[in-house]
């Protein structure tokens, strides 16, 4: 039985060979509800605000929204001028985003709670607090944002292509996006599927006006492509080639230090970083079983399954 758990990713791998790709799925599902969404978008906000970062200007970009671009939505509602979404995958959004609207519209209205444990106990950045970060707007402002005929005339813009949002996929074809233009860019879920990081950051950081910005949170775990939370990380390269299959996207396998790395390389400087701390007592794979380079990781990658970390340009 054991052993049937430990092959069973293998076996999903070798099949993306030979059965067509709509058999595997493509997750990024969860952004289709506006609940979900909501969360994301105020813990990434709540956190920035701690850091006397308003995301809600200018133009922002988010890099794999999946099925629905309800995060960049309720941006645009909150004051952000332009949303850009960019995603490998096609999900073909715009026939949701007038629905997502109007479901997000009473959550960000109302101020409401950020939706946290139940359904949403897995969701990051953990936060101690789940009141609407308030302090963001002014009472006037908030009202502005909200008055009657700025919302419709809105609803009208997100609703087809040519208005505030642009959506892009796959993006890295994408040419139109102007150097230091972007004033956020963010992701939830995402950096751990990307294959070229290098190039991620590197344009996220030639994207970003001064004093810009980026938000981040990363899942470093298994993703079923392993029984344990760090399995994945016990494959040799040859292996891992076979198990990841044919699949458009899978998991990247980069540590925690790499993205700090690559975030340093291209010049932006770390405000705040936090990790989501695991122990041997959580089931992994010892560290001396993993395969190389990953068994020699320093001690915090090797415990690190998650993070979420803001980054700015400096002005
Ligand atoms: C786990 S889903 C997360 C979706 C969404 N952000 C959420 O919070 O549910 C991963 C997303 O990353 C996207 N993705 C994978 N590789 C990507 C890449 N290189 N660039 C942009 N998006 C990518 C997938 O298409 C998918 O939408």
């Amino acid at each position: 039985m054991q052993t049937l758990r430990k092959l069973r990713p293998l076996a999903i791998g070798l099949a993306t060979y030979v059965l067509p790709e709509s058999r595997f799925g493509h997750g990024g599902v969860e952004t289709a509800e506006a609940d979900y969404c909501y969360s994301v978008l105020m813990r990434h906000a709540a956190r920035l605000q701690e850091q006397g970062l308003n995301p809600f200007q200018g133009t922002i970009a988010e890099l794999g929204p999946g099925a629905g671009l309800g995060v960049g939505i309720g941006a645009l509602m909150l004051g952000a001028e332009n949303y850009i979404g960019l995603d490998l995958i096609d999900y073909d959004c715009w026939k949701s985003n007038a629905d997502i609207f109007d479901k997000l519209l009473p959550y960000i209205k109302e101020q409401r709670e950020i939706p946290n444990g139940g359904a949403f106990i897995n969701v990051k950045p953990e936060l101690q607090n789940h009141a609407f970060p308030e302090a963001l707007f002014s009472d006037e402002n908030f009202d502005r944002l909200m008055d009657d005929a700025r919302i419709a005339k809105l609803r009208e813009e997100v609703s087809a292509p040519g208005g505030r949002i642009r959506y892009a996929a796959p993006w890295m074809e994408d040419k139109d996006i102007k150097p230091e233009g972007i004033h956020w860019i963010y992701s939830q879920a995402v950096l751990e599927h990307v294959d070229d990081l290098e190039n991620t950051y590197r344009l996220s950081a030639e994207w970003l006006e001064p004093g810009g910005f980026i938000s981040h949170q990363i899942d470093f775990k298994s993703h079923g492509f392993a029984p344990e939370w760090n399995g994945h990380w016990k494959y040799p390269e040859p292996v891992w080639k076979l198990v990841r299959g044919k699949r458009k996207y899978a998991i990247n396998r980069a540590p925690a230090s790499t993205h700090i790395s690559l975030i340093e390389k291209y010049g932006l400087e770390i405000v705040y970083a936090q990790p989501v701390p695991m122990t041997n007592s959580d089931g992994g794979v010892p560290p001396q079983k993993l395969a190389q380079p990953f068994k020699s990781m320093n001690d915090n990658d090797q415990m690190t399954s998650g993070l979420f970390v803001i980054a700015r340009k400096p002005l």
